[in-house]
């Protein structure tokens, strides 16, 4: 895993899209795979800045998003659709045809996974994807305890999760018990991965993430069998 120190968030957020547009010039197709929640936020605005200054067009970029909330609008403002379209696609050149979320109000839910694992497929590969990491360890929305191996599929929320997602709702019983996520076994076929942590509340998680065990409590230590994967962090390891 090659590490790359940060001082803080605005820094995390601008050493990432570095990374992004590298990518995103190399290849004529890019797909990218991408995480909501408060760690990408910086990466997302430094995206748009070197959009607005003409160093980068995603007009050829087709992405993937990680999860989406089960029973939530995507025109509420807590749905992962309306993240991304507010916070990155509104203010970029992307082909909205060419985002994709998983619907989260889909009648069958189970159909919508696979429906979702098929489009990846028929995209090709994702080329870079963008994680963050929940203090539980999980990654997507694979709470502990996930096989290694699953595709996108439906998951209860961990109680730890949705209250560390509560800030965004008004109350605790609006905050989703569900959601549908890409599975570990989706996100490991991504050809490079880039992993965000940010926060010192991380730090004990992020240790056991990269120097514990590889095991199916801790979702995100399997990223230490990936052969490509950039860790973008402010905190001391
Ligand atoms: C979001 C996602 C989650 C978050 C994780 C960290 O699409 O898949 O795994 O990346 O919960 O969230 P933040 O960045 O809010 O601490």
């Amino acid at each position: 895993m090659k590490i790359v120190k940060v001082r803080n968030k605005e820094e995390l957020g601008k050493k990432a899209a570095e990374l992004v547009t590298e990518k995103v010039y190399q290849l004529q197709k890019p797909i990218l795979g991408l995480a909501t929640g408060s760690t990408p936020e910086t990466l997302y605005e430094n995206l748009i800045r070197k959009y607005k200054d003409g160093k980068i067009s995603f007009n050829h970029t087709t992405t993937f998003n990680l999860d989406e909330y089960v029973g939530i609008d995507k025109n509420d403002s807590n749905s992962y659709r309306y993240y991304m379209d507010h916070k990155l696609f509104n203010s970029i050149d992307i082909k909205q045809e060419n985002t994709h979320i998983p619907d989260g109000l889909a009648d069958n839910l189970e159909e919508e996974c696979q429906y979702y694992e098929r489009l990846i497929k028929e995209a090709g590969k994702i080329d870079l994807q963008v994680l963050g990491l929940g203090l539980n360890g999980h990654i997507g929305f694979n709470e502990p305890g996930t096989p290694f191996d699953k595709r996108t599929h439906v998951v209860e929320l961990d109680q730890s999760t949705r209250e560390a997602n509560a800030r965004f709702f008004n109350q605790m019983d609006d905050v989703p018990t569900q959601a549908l996520t890409m599975g570990i076994g989706t996100i490991m076929e991504a050809s490079e991965i880039l992993l965000l942590v940010q926060g010192e509340k991380k730090a004990e998680i992020l240790k056991e993430v990269m120097n514990g065990e590889i095991t199916e409590e801790v979702p995100a230590s399997i990223l230490q069998r990936h052969p490509r994967v950039t860790l973008i962090t402010d905190i001391d390891i």
